[in-house]
């Protein structure tokens, strides 16, 4: 289990009418394979109406 040690864990929280909030190490690579995020933390847009995609950007309250 030595192999385990350098695996850290990662938080994935699905908010109800709202975003996909990840916590840990996190790396998203769009699209074109460009890497846009390498934060701790990040909120994944699930309705499509955020300004700022693939990001939450809250609008999603609005439509509740
Ligand atoms: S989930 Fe928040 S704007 Fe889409």
């Amino acid at each position: 289990m030595e192999e385990n040690k350098e695996i850290s864990k990662t938080e994935v929280i699905i908010r109800p009418m709202g975003p996909v909030t990840i916590k840990g190490e996190i790396t998203i690579i769009d699209e074109d394979g460009k890497e846009i995020h390498d934060k701790t933390i990040v909120s994944i847009c699930r309705c499509g109406i955020s300004k700022n995609l693939p990001y939450c950007d809250g609008a999603h309250k609005g439509q509740m």
